[in-house]
């Protein structure tokens, strides 16, 4: 069966070809004697949510990965339903240990650890459950809502600590647990954080960022002048989202990220489940379903910065010469058919695009004032991504904090057959969305720049490259 949807970069396993509805939330990313390991959530077994084991893959460059075995699957009274979502932390002995939250059964949720049986094995293949198992349990009225530990970090005076995602008095909870030995465990007097803006906190993650440089910290790592970031995956009556202080990390598909140190290079890097927009039918019939986020740097700037990492520009291979690829933007305004608008924009790419622009992704951004003041509004149009297929084309939107009288505004965009990933203001804001042409697929996808506006707009830079596949065995 040809397969135009299925991406070339983003990872994706091999196995999920037979099965339509996993969820691939990673699990517990990190380095370790200069191998990157990503672990995440996947049924071995079936074709649904259940049997949920860790599935490890490792990879030199987070561009190309190798699959192993399961890390981690349910075989324990304190997992038999699950291994559900967790964290690693490396401990002062410089060995990692896992976090994870076992389910006893749909409605119970408890704390486990497990750490390699070789630690000198890099690919660290196989993983020991501790025989104290479970090493955290949750109260009674509250053993559905308490899951997800984060990466633990030391104290100065030297106790460990982590978060557990939870729910308590119908507000999301992250709960503050402290050990000395990472096997006792005590719940602190207080949460770390409660809103009333979710009902429960599912995979919180919590990290120190740098106020002045782009480098990441150590989770270990605590001195003054260093913010820290709380992220929640926020279930809630309006959806599900992953945010930081109510902002939102992703505005479009993206969903329980992860963050870790990467000691070799200082930076800090997220990976995320981006999950498809097409019925369970359409999976079934296609194979598979979710996938990866591409990992993405993030740093603190006058907010959080979000790029993909560096490597992704060893898959560039041909470089493309703007003056060929982009016409005349007004003749493609007005064969795409959008009402003008009478401010600044919309101007922008439209991507996945078909020969004769009856089917387009458009990222753009729109400029208006008011008040006396500039907003920069950047969208993702996805209402004519598909003229074959029906699935949820919902529009995107955003605000990205930059001033249009004094900087220069910038997009850059990864394409990936059925993945479109926007980075605004260099990654002030970010829109992440899933398309499933069926015109421009392949050699028949093209890519244009626009301007449906009635002011001229300059493009002082346009580069694109074409991206080879990267090795996901
Ligand atoms: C979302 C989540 C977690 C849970 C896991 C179960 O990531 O619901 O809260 O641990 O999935 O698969």
């Amino acid at each position: 069966m040809a397969q135009p949807y299925r991406t070339a970069y983003h990872f994706q396993p091999l196995k999920n070809w037979t099965f339509f509805f996993t969820d691939l939330y990673p699990n517990g990313p990190m380095i370790y004697k200069g191998i990157y390991h990503l672990f995440y959530q996947y049924n071995p077994k079936s074709a649904k949510w259940a049997n949920i084991a860790w599935d490890h893959s490792t990879s030199t460059d987070l561009v190309n990965w190798t699959i192993h075995p399961p890390a981690l699957l349910p075989s324990d009274p304190f997992d038999f339903n699950g291994c559900w979502s967790g964290s690693t932390t490396i401990l002062q002995d410089g060995t990692p240990a896992i976090l994870y939250t076992g389910g006893v059964s749909q409605k119970v949720n408890l704390q486990n650890l497990a750490v390699p049986k070789d630690p000198s094995d890099p690919y660290l293949v196989e993983w020991i459950k501790s025989p104290h198992n479970p090493i955290m349990t949750p109260k009674e009225e509250e053993k559905t809502w308490f899951r997800d530990p984060t990466t633990a970090w030391l104290g100065t005076d030297r106790i460990w600590r982590v978060i557990i995602g939870n729910k308590r008095e119908n507000r999301g909870t992250a709960l503050l647990y402290k050990s000395e030995d990472f096997i006792h465990w005590t719940e602190a007097e207080r949460p770390l954080h409660s809103s009333n803006e979710t009902t429960m906190s599912e995979c919180p993650d919590f990290f120190p960022v740098s106020i002045d440089e782009e480098n990441g910290l150590d989770t270990l790592e605590i001195f003054p002048g260093i913010k820290h970031v709380l992220k929640i995956s926020a279930m809630s009556s309006s959806g599900s989202v992953d945010n930081e202080s109510g902002l939102r990390l992703d505005y479009g598909k993206y969903y329980a990220s992860k963050y870790f140190f990467d000691s070799e290079k200082k930076r800090r890097i997220s990976i995320a489940w981006v999950n498809e927009s097409t019925s369970k039918e359409i999976n079934l019939i296609r194979g598979w379903c979710g996938l990866q986020c591409f990992p993405r740097k993030i740093w603190l700037d006058s907010n959080l910065i979000q790029w993909p990492v560096e490597e992704i520009e060893m898959l560039r291979t041909n470089k493309y010469n703007t003056g060929s690829c982009w016409t005349n933007p007004q003749e493609i305004a007005n064969k795409s058919g959008s009402s003008a608008n009478t401010g600044v924009g919309p101007f922008g790419l439209l991507v996945l695009a078909s020969n004769n622009i009856e089917e387009y992704t458009a990222i753009y951004f729109i400029i208006f004032k008011k008040n006396d003041k500039f907003f920069v509004l950047m969208g993702c149009d996805q209402k004519r991504s598909s003229v074959g297929l029906e699935y949820v084309k919902t529009n995107y939107g955003a605000f990205l904090d930059i001033d249009p009288l004094t900087e220069k505004l910038s997009l850059r965009t990864l394409i990936d057959h059925s993945i479109v990933k926007s980075f605004g203001g260099g990654g002030k804001t970010c829109i992440t969305t899933r398309a499933y042409p069926t015109l421009a697929i392949n050699d028949n996808a093209h890519l244009f720049v626009f301007n449906n506006g009635s002011q001229h707009v300059d493009i002082s830079n346009l580069n694109a490259w074409s991206l080879s596949q990267a090795h996901i065995n």
